[in-house]
């Protein structure tokens, strides 16, 4: 028999229909609640609200897990290559061997952009941030590109997400360029995906480059570890963006936007900061205090998440990936990471902490890492949105075959004035 959720409202009976996932908690179905009793819910947030049905990524908060198609994002981590991942997320299955070679050379074939795009960064100041330049020049490619924007031709569809996939790295790096007053490097396609990016972040046109493979391994690792985490402030930004129906270019624009911020992709740069202020594990206790008390807004950054009420299993891959990368450089011992590790273990003792499940996120170590490798800390979201995109774009390819999907429109809990009348300006005081 199908679960039914009860509600009583002013002494009368509803009842709303329980549907259940593959794995992970039921959902009441209230989406005829407005109709049937008048009333809407209250979730600011969307702490418990299911925004759409996805078969995309699944987390378990509770154990720490994370999932893409069903497969474990550690395993995929550590045995798999970003562009294999981007191919999983938007097809729902690994590549065969033919699969995968079309398809990574479909993406070599879209990795430049328009030569025209190269006057659109020279209208921004240099010393940009790169997320301020990166969130107008990804909208500008349904300028450059307007073969591919019509949301209901699939073919269109596939092409513009290849575009994506293959452009956005070069735009980032472009952008990084453009605000540090280097010359645009331009693709090597003889290189894989993310040494790809490496060269087109660290070349320079007067010296030959030669790419670090620990650190090429490490930023694949990275790239996986953030290319998706189901309904995240930036992918509902992408999802509701292109419920409207607008392209794809200018829909993935909108997560650039979202996920810049400081509580998102943003909270890597912060993190970072955050150690480097900290400096010394003598300054540590201090901190925490400060973190733990209500009337300081400030917060551990790196810590705490929204699903995980356990070790965020990104953080472990990252922590790994992080002494990888500082061995490398030979800074093992590098005094932000004494920071970090006891930072880390401090927090997992304390009452607070414990108590309220705070962990350390991806972003605790990732910081360290990418400045391990050369990457500013103004980079740091730029390489984030670089792998989410592949999350993106799944998400809005998955939005648009969804025969339930509606134009997405929140209601709301109205706090203000009652109608009243107007007063024209002649007879105020
Ligand atoms: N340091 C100190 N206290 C914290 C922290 C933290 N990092 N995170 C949460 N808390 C406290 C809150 O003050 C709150 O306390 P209260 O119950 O006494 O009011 C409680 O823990 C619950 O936290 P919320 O902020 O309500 O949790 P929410 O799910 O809304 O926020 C978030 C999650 C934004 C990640 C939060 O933990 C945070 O701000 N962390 C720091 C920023 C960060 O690392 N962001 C990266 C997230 S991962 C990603 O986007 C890739």
């Amino acid at each position: 028999m199908s679960k039914k959720a009860k509600l009583i409202i002013d002494n009368k009976d509803y009842e709303f229909p329980i549907l259940g996932g593959s794995v992970g908690p039921d959902v009441v179905d209230i989406s005829k609640l407005y109709s049937s009793t008048g009333n809407f819910t209250f979730d600011p947030g969307f702490t418990s609200t299911a925004s759409c049905e996805s078969s995309i990524t699944y987390i378990d908060g509770e154990k720490g897990e994370c999932f893409y198609r069903g497969y474990p994002m550690d395993e995929l981590a550590n045995k798999s290559s970003f562009l294999e991942v981007a191919y999983l997320l938007w097809n729902g299955e690994l590549p065969t061997k033919e699969e995968w070679f079309e398809y990574s050379e479909a993406i070599k074939t879209h990795t430049m952009v328009h030569e025209q795009m190269k006057k659109f960064f020279d209208g921004f100041r240099r010393g940009s941030h790169p997320m301020a330049i990166l969130t107008s020049v990804v909208a500008a490619l349904s300028a450059f590109y307007p073969d591919s924007i019509d949301v209901n031709d699939l073919q269109q569809r596939q092409i513009s997400a290849r575009r994506m996939i293959a452009k956005v790295p070069t735009l980032a790096a472009m952008a990084y360029k453009y605000s540090i007053g280097q010359p645009f490097i331009y693709p090597d396609n003889s290189l894989d995906y993310t040494e790809n990016f490496l060269q087109m972040v660290f070349a320079v046109p007067a010296e030959k480059y030669k790419v670090n493979k620990v650190f090429a391994k490490a930023l694949d690792k990275i790239f996986i570890l953030h290319a998706d985490h189901e309904q995240n402030a930036s992918t509902s930004t992408v999802r509701l963006a292109a419920s409207s129906g607008v392209n794809p270019f200018a829909s993935i624009s909108t997560g650039f936007t979202s996920l810049w911020g400081p509580l998102h992709g943003g909270a890597n740069e912060a993190a970072l900061n955050m150690l480097l202020e900290i400096g010394d594990v003598k300054k540590i206790p201090e901190y925490i205090k400060r973190a733990k008390d209500k009337d300081d807004p400030f917060k551990l950054m790196g810590f705490g998440h929204r699903v995980y009420k356990n070790y965020d299993p990104r953080a472990k891959v990252m922590q790994k990936t992080c002494h990888e990368v500082l061995e490398e450089v030979g800074k093992k011992d590098d005094k932000i990471l004494q920071v970090a590790i006891e930072l880390e273990k401090i927090a997992l003792q304390d009452e607070y902490f414990v108590e309220k499940k705070l962990y350390p996120n991806i972003d605790f170590y990732s910081g360290i890492t990418l400045n391990a490798m050369g990457f500013p800390s103004t980079m740091f979201t730029a390489l984030f949105a670089v792998a989410r995109t592949a999350g993106w774009i799944a998400h809005w390819k998955e939005m648009y075959l969804d025969t339930k999907n509606r134009i997405g429109r929140p209601r709301q809990l109205y706090m203000g004035e009652k109608p009243r009348p107007f007063t024209e300006l002649k007879d105020r005081n």
